[in-house]
């Protein structure tokens, strides 16, 4: 994709890895658009970047991603370039699993669900453009499930799947699809301080702005670039040591 000059919306871009993009896009000559439910995280990340654009949007609901569709094609009818970033991770024990079901789902509405519905959403506009780019942020758990999160992982392999797909439909199209494999990188995802222990912010950004300079469509970083390429038996032995790893740090799981 072309590094400038597009008009660009992020789901959860008032936070993490997704106010990382938007911070980047901004430096490189581009219109942001960030979305996320936290009004108070969204107007902070206006302060620090006045010429951001914000939306209050609720991925996991259907009416606010439909809201947020028509909004965005009147307000912004040059967009161009969809960024699939709004996530969340949930640890749970299978064998122990007590929330209301309404917990669980809600990890498949943000993370599958909504990105879905809105790439859809999106779509008709997307290809009537003359350069136009999906990116899916997914996860290195989408190759080697985090056996602590299931569910998460579950979600990643299904958007792994359906950018696959989504690819190879639009072959023939003026939109390009890239998928964005992070490996663990140091932000709030899953609750303050569990990430700590990840790739800072800034180095995993210009790893990852180096790929789509370079026209990559599945990009990696560090372990995760790896893992791309790993065999059936290598994946096998990574997941089960990160399990067993998992388990001596948290033996109250
Ligand atoms: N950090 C990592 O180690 C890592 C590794 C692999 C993949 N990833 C992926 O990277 C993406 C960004 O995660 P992050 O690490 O930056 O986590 P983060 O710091 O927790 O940020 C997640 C962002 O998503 C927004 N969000 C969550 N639920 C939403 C919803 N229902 N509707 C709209 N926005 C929503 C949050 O804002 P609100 O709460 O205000 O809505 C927040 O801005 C996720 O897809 C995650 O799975 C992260």
């Amino acid at each position: 994709m072309k590094l400038s000059g597009n008009t660009i919306l992020i789901t959860g871009g008032a936070s993490g890895i997704g106010l990382a993009f938007a911070e980047q896009f901004l430096k490189e000559g581009n219109e942001v658009i960030v979305v996320g439910r936290r009004e108070e995280k969204l107007a902070e990340a206006k302060r620090k970047y006045p010429q951001l654009h914000t939306k209050v949007c609720d991925v996991s609901v259907e009416q606010d991603r439909i809201q947020l569709y028509e909004w965005v094609i009147k307000e912004f009818p040059q967009i161009n370039v969809f960024v699939n970033n709004a996530g969340i991770q949930q640890r749970v024990n299978l064998l122990n699993a007590k929330n209301d079901w309404r917990f669980y789902q809600n990890e498949l509405a943000i993370n599958v669900e909504g990105p879905i519905h809105l790439s859809m959403l999106l779509l008709p506009h997307l290809t009537k453009q003359k350069e136009a780019t999906i990116i899916n942020i997914t996860s290195g758990l989408a190759i080697q499930p985090g056996v602590w999160v299931p569910i998460y992982s579950a979600t990643k392999a299904a958007m792994h799947s359906f950018t696959v797909t989504l690819r190879q439909q639009l072959e023939n199209t003026s939109v390009e699809v890239v998928e964005v494999l992070p490996p663990a990188v140091n932000t709030d995802l899953g609750g303050v301080g569990l990430h700590t222990f990840g790739a800072p912010l800034n180095d995993f950004i210009a790893g990852i702005f180096d790929g789509l300079r370079n026209q990559k469509s599945e990009i990696g970083y560090g372990g995760t670039e790896k893992r791309l390429t790993a065999t059936k038996e290598e994946i096998e032995q990574g997941m089960k040591n990160a399990w067993q790893n998992f388990l001596k740090n948290n033996p109250d799981f």
